[in-house]
């Protein structure tokens, strides 16, 4: 399938996936990451900044974290969505978590992340789209992200796409060199925004046009 105007939830992921477009003048493709995705994420881990890999809730440049990422996407805990280069190396996901919490299923951690290179063309916005779709697959109503308050890119990009600062939690995050940084917490109702657009005739609703 290829993607152009977003049509974010008609179709199920195993249908929509894996689609081809052009982003910023690049040929990229999404694909819903697999086991064998293993060495290929590994690889795309450690070319990224350590500062990059810090809001991460686990650092992915270790093989026996890898493996936990993927056992999570395996049952079904949570969803990744990879971004291709022309190349079909790795050049960003999206991850769309679900909160282990009994109490709190109905939220979703979203991490997205974009290699440096292929930054400020679009690519952020569109996985961030489209694991928002992915999250109302998943029943999901709230997403979350998390970063470090000195991640300024990253907060605009997330404050653009509609999320709201709910949370500040001081000395929160260690880096590997001992330094504390304080974390944000942003939050988007992702049902509310989906009920919008919905309402604004923009796409298409869950189900085949029945209504959120
Ligand atoms: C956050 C990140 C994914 C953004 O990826 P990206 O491909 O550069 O983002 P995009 O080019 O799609 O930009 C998305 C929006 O943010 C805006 N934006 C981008 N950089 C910005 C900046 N420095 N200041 C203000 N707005 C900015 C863009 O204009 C765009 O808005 P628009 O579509 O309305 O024009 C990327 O910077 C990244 O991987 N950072 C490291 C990991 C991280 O911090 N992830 C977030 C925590 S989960």
């Amino acid at each position: 399938m290829a993607f152009g105007a977003f049509d974010l939830v008609s179709v199920s992921s195993d249908e929509r996936y894996p689609a081809t477009g052009t982003v910023g003048g690049q040929r990229v493709t999404l694909r819903l990451m697999a086991d064998g995705d293993r060495e290929a994420i590994l690889a795309f881990a450690n070319s990224l900044p350590q500062h990059d890999l810090l809001f991460l809730r686990r650092d992915i440049t270790r093989p026996d974290q890898v493996d936990v990422w993927l056992q999570r996407l395996a049952l079904g805990d949570a969803t990744s969505l990879l971004l291709l280069d022309g190349n079909d190396t790795i050049a960003g996901y999206a991850t769309v978590d679900r909160n282990d919490l009994p109490w709190s299923q109905h939220v979703a951690e979203l991490r997205v992340l974009v290699g440096p290179t292929l930054r400020g063309r679009g690519m952020g916005r569109l996985l961030t789209e489209e694991a928002f779709r992915v999250a109302l697959g998943m029943g999901v109503d709230k997403v979350i992200g998390q970063m470090t308050v000195d991640q300024h890119q990253a907060i605009a990009v997330f404050r653009s796409l509609g999320f709201q600062p709910e949370a500040l939690l001081r000395d929160h995050v260690k880096d590997r060199d001992g330094n504390k940084h304080d974390l944000v917490i942003l939050s988007h109702d992702v049902a509310a925004a989906q009920r919008a657009r919905a309402a604004a005739g923009v796409f298409d609703v869950v189900n085949g046009g029945q209504g959120a």
